[in-house]
């Protein structure tokens, strides 16, 4: 693996969190939840930050945390839903780092997602429709900023060990 870092990238309930923490235990690299990350900084929830702030104010949260986890090495880092879909964000955190989508159909995210109240932008009486409007305009932003991807239709044991072998094949090739 030639870069330092491997990035998670993917819509919200896609497993970045859950799949990053076992990869994390099987490869020695330490791990990072951007949006726990943010929260320490903040003092405060991803949620409280929306509230209070509004969500400009999150992003700039989350473009400096991206900044400053790019800067570290032996990463593996979950990044929120939104982080990759700003391309300058992408090209920071690519720079030191193997950028790995995380595909998960629609259907299974809104099953995941059934019941969690800790995620503002799907917080509304809609979330069926929101979700797959924010999905269909989201895809084309990750593909764009992912080095690979995979599917994480599967147990976190199958996605952690689809990730490996990607990142050792993307080292392999010199990508
Ligand atoms: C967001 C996803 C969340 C969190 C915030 C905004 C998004 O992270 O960063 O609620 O824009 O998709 P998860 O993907 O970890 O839920």
């Amino acid at each position: 693996m030639d870069k330092k870092n491997i990035v998670l990238c993917g819509f919200m309930g896609c497993g970045k969190t859950t799949v990053g923490r076992l990869l994390a235990a099987q490869t020695g690299y330490r791990f990072v939840d951007m949006d726990a990350y943010i929260e320490e900084q903040a003092g405060m929830t991803v949620s409280a930050i929306f509230d209070r702030f509004g969500e400009e104010d999150f992003r700039r949260r989350e473009r400096e945390a991206c900044a400053a986890l790019a800067a570290e090495s032996d990463l593996v880092i979950a990044t929120g839903g939104g982080a990759l879909t700003f391309p300058k964000n992408a090209e920071v955190l690519g720079k030191t780092g193997c950028i790995v989508l995380l595909s998960v159909l629609p259907e299974t995210l809104l099953r995941r997602l059934e019941g969690d109240t800790t995620r503002p932008l799907l917080a509304r009486p809609d979330k069926e429709d929101a979700l797959r409007a924010l999905f269909a305009r989201r895809l084309p932003l990750y593909r764009a900023a992912a080095d690979v991807e995979v599917d994480g239709d599967r147990s976190p044991e199958q996605v952690a060990q689809a990730i490996q072998q990607a990142a050792k094949n993307l080292g392999k090739n010199g990508g």
